[in-house]
């Protein structure tokens, strides 16, 4: 079966209450495009769990805290619907800023999770997670599919995604899906289109450092001074680090000795480039 796309939240309810109506379970991948193997593997999962997939492309201004990120962010519809085509996703969502703000950005409602949204990603970009939180709240309303997939790639924006989804209610099953790498271990993104050669020779140190840090904080060393001697020795090899932080998975706060399921997360400018990534990992405390 071919890929239909359209732009209206009208076609993309009657298609899903279509799909619902036939007793057929739809699965949803929202993405901004400029598609990669990294999407493929949520659109996979999602072929997986679900009979129907839908995926959906919008560059949602609102979490575009910096507008030349905004404008300079790669647009490329066509290679998309390929790759989409490839893969057997059955519909693709592909709003205009008017279908999706029709009253305007300026007086939208805007969804703010607390305490998850703070700090890391949250604290260097402001307003990141709300234009986060208020686009995939309307766009999980407009599809109201069974399942919806996001990559742990961006670990906090899960977090966000999955606390939101818990305290509004909204009834849609949220899948996280593991984070999809070169095979030199860069976390394939977007943004890799902005390195240069020699900065992408240079990035798959960032998940070395992640699995450095996972590997000295399980042989029991000092948390603070392992983060720091990592971020000095990443900052000397060209990165501009933002924040190298070990937390815990539940709710993202700073780790602490008591907790077991820890995940090291960082940002760090290469270039324009601003690079995310993560590592989750078991801390196995031995009981003295
Ligand atoms: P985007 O950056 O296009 O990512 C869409 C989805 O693909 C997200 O769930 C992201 O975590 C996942 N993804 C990206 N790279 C991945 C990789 N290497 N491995 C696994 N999954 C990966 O994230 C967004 O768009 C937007 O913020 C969005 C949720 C669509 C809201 O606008």
């Amino acid at each position: 079966m071919s890929l239909l796309t359209v732009s209206t939240v009208s076609e993309l309810r009657e298609f899903v209450q279509h799909a619902k109506f036939k007793g057929l379970s739809v699965g949803f991948v929202p993405t901004m495009g400029n598609l990669h193997a990294g999407h493929m593997s949520l659109i996979k999962q999602a072929k997986k769990h679900c009979d129907l997939v839908v995926a959906s492309i919008f560059v949602n201004p609102l979490q575009f805290n910096d507008k030349s990120d905004l404008t300079n962010y790669p647009r490329t519809l066509e290679q998309d619907q390929a790759l989409l085509t490839e893969n057997s996703c059955n519909l693709l969502f592909a709003p205009t800023v008017d279908e999706m703000y029709p009253n305007g950005q300026e007086s939208q409602t805007i969804v703010s999770v607390p305490d998850v949204s703070m700090g890391l990603c949250g604290g260097s970009r402001p307003g990141h997670f709300d234009g986060v939180a208020t686009v995939v709240t309307k766009l999980l309303n407009m599809a109201q599919a069974d399942k919806a997939f996001f990559g742990e790639k961006d670990f906090q924006q899960l977090a966000v995604i999955r606390k939101m989804v818990a305290d509004l209610c909204i009834p849609v099953d949220i899948v996280g899906v593991s984070t999809e790498r070169n095979s030199d271990g860069l976390a394939l993104s977007s943004r890799n289109g902005y390195l240069s050669t020699e900065e992408l020779a240079l990035a798959p140190a960032l998940y070395k450092a992640l699995q450095e840090v996972a590997t000295a904080v399980q042989q029991g060393n000092d948390f603070v001074t392992t983060l720091e001697q990592t971020q000095q020795r990443l900052n000397k090899q060209g990165f501009k680090v933002d924040y190298l932080s070990l937390c815990r998975v539940s709710d993202l706060k700073p780790a602490t000795a008591d907790d077991d399921q820890l995940v090291v997360l960082i940002a760090a400018f290469l270039g324009s480039a601003r690079l995310i990534d993560n590592l989750p990992f078991p801390l196995n405390r031995t009981s003295d």
